[in-house]
């Protein structure tokens, strides 16, 4: 297992570049099985993840691979013989695999998938994924594990989220395209990647509506063809490399970014007290040595991203004054707390509120990461601590950025992954 180790006090400056979005290309690539034939992705991040979702497609029968030269390019080949089913061994690795449940039901009338499971930051049910799939016609059962579901032919009918979900609205969409009719999809999430998906959908030959607002109109057609496409910037790493930006008092243009999908944490940075200027299709920080405490409460799209909150907080623990941060999506994402504690950081918790009192200063530690955002956190607290940090178990930072220890070093950061 790597670990991270990060010699802080270096202010960031320079610029950098974001990658494509993970929480786009997973469900984007999932899509592929929509069609007959070859789609391919561009700008596909280097990811765990996105090597676990290929794999996931690879065990029913698709081609699915990245480009030997070109990294960021992916093609999914699907033909008849697919075999619909995501085994728990894949599954429980990487519980966006459930993407490929309504794929699989719309194109070849059954799937059967392992439950995703929990994870770290909760419990993280699909009963929205079920309930939608039910809606359009699915038989659903849940045997030793496995949802098997079935339907001979979807039909269009009216799915009302009782939560907001992200992957349960890319689910049933992906359903709906093919059903036959019209589906009207009420309380969805409105995320840039939901977006980015029924825009590779309609590229693809379905009729989508509404994708990025909470209610969603699809007329199901008959058949979808391959696509070819470039997937949008990282919202979340783009911002990660903001705050690195900002929790080190430096000067930073992360390239390659969509501004608008980011006004919610571009305000809170602002507030705090960074200048954020876009500039030639990217956005420029530029932070003062110490930034003053500000609240966050994290909600689905356009509020603040709960993906962006453990980055927050470590920005906050070195703020002047005292910062109330609620974490309202996911029961446990605070564990990072504990590990920023072992830096020096003040921070109480009270249920799903943390209350962060600004430090002057931060010190070095052994830290180890519990979760992808998490692992973030602790590195951009590394940047401003004084002397060592080395961050173990950084598999689960592999899953969601790509190189990342390699942008911050190219930005002036002191740090080096090394064998743990
Ligand atoms: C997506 O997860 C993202 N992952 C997450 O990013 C992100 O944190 C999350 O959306 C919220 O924005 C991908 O897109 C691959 P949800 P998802 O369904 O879809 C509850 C990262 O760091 N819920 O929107 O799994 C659920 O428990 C990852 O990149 C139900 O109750 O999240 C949670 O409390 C982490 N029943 C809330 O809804 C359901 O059927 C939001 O979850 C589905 C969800």
């Amino acid at each position: 297992m790597d670990k991270i180790v990060i010699k802080g006090g270096q202010a960031l400056h320079g610029e950098v570049q974001a990658s494509g979005a993970k929480n786009a290309a997973l469900p984007i690539l999932a899509s592929a099985l929509l069609a007959d034939g070859t789609s391919t992705y561009r700008n596909v991040p280097d990811l765990a993840d996105v090597t676990t979702m290929l794999k996931v497609l690879r065990t029913m029968g698709c081609d699915a691979e990245r480009d030997a030269e070109k990294t960021d390019v992916c093609q999914v080949g699907v033909n008849g013989h697919i075999t619909p089913e995501a085994p728990y061994e894949l599954v429980k690795t990487m519980r966006a695999s459930v993407l490929v449940l309504g794929p699989l039901v719309a194109r070849f009338g059954r799937a059967r998938v392992s439950m995703p499971g929990g994870c770290a930051i909760g419990a993280r049910p699909i009963d929205q994924h079920l309930k939608g799939l039910k809606a359009l016609g699915a038989d659903i059962h849940l045997t030793e594990g496995y949802v098997e579901a079935t339907a001979k032919q979807l039909k269009g009918g009216t799915v009302n989220f009782d939560v907001i979900t992200v992957t349960g609205t890319e689910n049933v969409m992906m359903a709906a395209v093919l059903a036959r009719g019209r589906t009207v999809m009420e309380n969805c999430a409105r995320e840039p990647e939901v977006e980015e998906l029924a825009r590779v959908l309609n590229k693809m030959g379905a009729r989508i509506e509404g994708a990025g607002t909470s209610i969603i109109t699809i007329e199901g057609v008959d058949a979808l063809k391959p696509v070819e496409h470039a997937i949008l910037p990282d919202r979340i790493e783009a911002g990660t490399l903001l705050v690195a930006a900002a929790i080190s008092g430096g000067d930073v243009l992360v390239k390659h970014v969509v501004p608008e999908h980011m006004d919610a944490l571009v305000e809170k940075l602002r507030e705090a007290g960074c200048t954020l200027t876009a500039e030639n299709g990217g956005l420029r920080c530029k932070a003062p040595d110490r930034l003053t405490s500000v609240n966050i409460t994290t909600t689905e799209h356009p509020g603040f991203p709960t993906d962006m909150q453990a980055q927050l907080m470590a920005l906050m623990s070195v703020s002047q004054g005292t910062s109330v941060i609620s974490e309202n999506i996911f029961e446990n994402r605070f564990m990072h707390v504990p590990e920023l504690h072992r830096l020096g950081a003040d921070i109480t918790i009270q249920g799903h509120t943390a209350v962060v009192k600004g430090v002057k200063g931060l010190s070095g530690a052994p830290v180890m990461a519990t979760d992808l955002r998490a692992s973030a956190s602790l590195i951009l607290a590394g940047l401003r601590a004084e002397g060592r940090t080395d961050v173990s178990r950084v598999y689960h930072l592999d899953r969601g950025y790509e190189r990342l220890e390699r942008k911050l070093s190219g930005l002036g950061a002191d740090i080096r992954r090394e064998k743990a």
